[in-house]
C-alpha cells in the first residue's frame, strides 16, 4: 500500500489513528460516501477529507450524518473556519429524518440552509463537506443524493458504497423471508442503485471518469452459517462490481470492491454483543486481532486514488489473512 503513515504499525498492532501521508492526494476531487455516518464509511470520509477531497457524507441516520459533518468542521484544517454565507446545520422539523425511519429525500446545501431539512454542510471559504440523509434502498433517494452532490460540488470523482446491515442470525431453514429481502435490499440492491446513479454521473460529466469502491466482505467469498442472506448479498456485490468494471473499462471509470474481515465498528459491536466479544472474535484470525475501521479506509482510499490507476474489477481482501486459511 503506497500510503505512508505517521508510524508503522506491525500486523499484530492495531492502528486507530488517522490516514497519514495522503495529504493532497484527492485535492480538487469530490467524493460521495454512503454509510458515511459510522464505522468503515465514516473512517473513509475522514481519509478522503485528509486527502483534500470535498466529501458528501450520506447516511440514513440523520444524527450520525450531522455528527460526522460537525466533526469534520472541527478537526479538518481544510474545513475549519467561518461559515460566512455557507449553509449550516439545521434541526429537522419533523421526526422524518431519524435513524429508525427511512427518508425518501436527499437535501442539498441550499435547502439545508435554514429550511429545517435534514442536511447540512461544514464550510471554510465554501462548503467542502455536505451531509445528506439518504435511504440507499430507495432509487429516488439515491438519485437525489447524486443531484445534491453535483449541485453542491459540480461533479463526482470518487464514490464509496459502504452502507450496509449485518442481518439477523438464523440458519437458512429458519430464516424469515422478509429478513432475507431486507438484507439483500440494503446490502446488494442498494449498491446497484448507487453504482447506477454514480456511473451515469461519471459518464455525463466533463471530463468523464471516476473511481468507485463497493464495500463487500470476506463473507462475500465464503459461506457463513447463520448469515446466508448476508453472505449472498456480499457475493452479489462482488459480481456486480466485476460486471460494472468491465462495462466501464473504456470510460475512465474504475470499479473495485474491498472485502473487510472482522472490523471493530458499531455494527459489529452490536452484532457480537459488546466490545469485549469483538476483541475475542479477533483472536481466531491469522493476525490474531480484529481490524480498526481506519485500516479498511486506507485500502479504500488507495483504490480510489490514482495510485491504483491500473486496478479495476478487483475484489481485494482486507481481512487479516482470513481468506487465506
Ligand atoms: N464491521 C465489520 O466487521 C464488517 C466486515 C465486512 C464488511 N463490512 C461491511 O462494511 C460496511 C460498513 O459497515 P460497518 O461495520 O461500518 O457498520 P456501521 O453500522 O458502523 O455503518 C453502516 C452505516 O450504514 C448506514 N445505513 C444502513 N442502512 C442504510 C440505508 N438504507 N441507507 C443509508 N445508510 C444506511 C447506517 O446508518 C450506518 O451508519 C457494510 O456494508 C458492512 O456489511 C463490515
Amino acid at each position: 500500500m503506497p500510503f505512508e503513515h505517521g508510524g508503522f504499525a506491525g500486523p499484530t498492532e492495531s492502528r486507530s489513528g488517522g490516514s497519514g501521508g495522503i495529504a493532497g492526494r484527492f485535492e480538487g476531487q469530490v467524493a460521495v460516501v454512503t454509510g458515511g455516518g459510522s464505522g468503515i464509511g465514516q473512517a473513509t470520509v475522514r481519509a478522503l477529507v485528509a486527502g483534500g477531497a470535498a466529501v458528501v457524507v450520506a447516511d440514513i441516520d440523520a444524527g450520525a450524518v450531522r455528527a460526522t459533518v460537525d466533526e469534520l468542521a472541527e478537526t479538518s484544517p481544510t474545513l475549519a473556519g467561518p461559515t460566512t454565507g455557507a449553509p449550516g446545520w439545521s434541526e429537522p422539523t419533523t421526526g422524518a429524518f431519524g435513524s429508525s425511519e427511512p427518508t425518501t429525500g436527499a437535501f442539498g446545501p441550499s435547502e439545508a440552509a435554514g429550511s429545517g431539512a435534514g442536511g447540512g454542510a461544514a464550510a471554510g471559504g465554501g462548503a467542502r463537506a455536505l451531509g445528506v440523509v439518504v435511504d440507499v434502498t430507495d432509487p429516488v433517494s439515491v438519485d437525489e443524493l447524486i443531484v445534491a452532490a453535483v449541485e453542491a460540488f459540480g461533479r463526482i470523482d470518487v464514490a464509496v458504497n459502504a452502507a450496509g446491515v449485518s442481518g439477523a442470525y438464523a440458519n437458512t431453514a429458519d430464516q424469515d423471508v422478509d429478513e432475507w429481502r431486507r438484507v439483500i435490499d440494503v446490502n446488494l440492491t442498494s449498491v446497484f442503485l448507487c453504482v447506477r446513479a454514480e456511473v451515469r454521473q461519471m459518464l455525463a460529466q466533463g471530463p468523464p471518469g471516476g473511481a468507485i469502491v463497493n464495500v463487500s466482505s470476506a463473507a462475500g467469498s465464503m459461506g457463513v452459517p447463520g448469515l446466508s442472506h448476508y453472505s449472498a448479498s456480499k457475493h452479489g456485490v462482488i459480481g456486480l462490481t466485476k460486471s460494472v468494471a468491465l462495462e466501464c473499462s473504456r470510460s475512465g471509470i474504475r470499479v473495485n470492491a474491498v472485502l473487510p474481515g472482522t472490523v471493530r465498528t458499531p455494527m459489529l459491536v452490536r452484532f457480537a454483543g459488546g466490545d469485549e466479544a469483538v476483541t475475542k472474535m479477533g483472536r481466531g484470525t491469522p493476525l490474531g486481532r480484529v481490524a480498526e475501521s481506519v485500516e479498511i479506509a486506507d485500502a479504500i482510499a488507495w483504490l480510489c486514488s490514482d495510485h491504483a490507476s491500473y486496478v479495476t474489477g478487483a475484489a481485494i481482501p482486507v481481512d487479516g489473512g482470513a481468506l487465506a486459511t
